[in-house]
């Protein structure tokens, strides 16, 4: 799967969307989340994002490789404000914006500068 770490969180530029043929970039609150199950690894979103978010599995930066994993809980944990998982939907364009993130995003601190 690719997937989508730190830099995206509150920029979610969203050029990456237009690109998927699958619709499995999901939109949560601060972030944008692709869909491991879902993704089939055609890597279109990957040159698109203007602030390099997007990297697949196994190219991740190391201080990145957290987001691995990261992705997944968005789907296959119950979120906060929600009842169950969201699971595999099929499609992040009729499921809309979830105002939820993952611990990991929701606790990410932009640094001023
Ligand atoms: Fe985020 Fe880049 Fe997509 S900023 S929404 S991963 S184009
Ligand atoms: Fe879509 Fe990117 Fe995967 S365009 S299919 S999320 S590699």
């Amino acid at each position: 799967t690719y997937v989508i770490g730190a830099p995206c969180v509150d920029v979610k530029d969203k050029a990456c969307v237009e690109e998927c043929p699958v619709d499995c970039i999901y939109e949560g609150e601060r972030s944008l989340y692709i869909h491991p199950d879902e993704c089939v690894d055609c890597g279109a979103c990957e040159p698109v994002c203007p602030v390099e978010a997007i990297y697949y599995e196994d190219d991740l930066p190391t201080a990145l490789v957290p987001y691995l994993a990261d992705n997944a809980a968005f789907f296959e944990e119950t979120l906060p404000g929600h009842d169950e998982p969201i699971g595999s939907p099929g499609g992040a364009a009729k499921l809309g914006m979830v105002p939820a993130d993952t611990p990991l995003v929701a606790g990410h601190e932009v640094i001023p500068g």
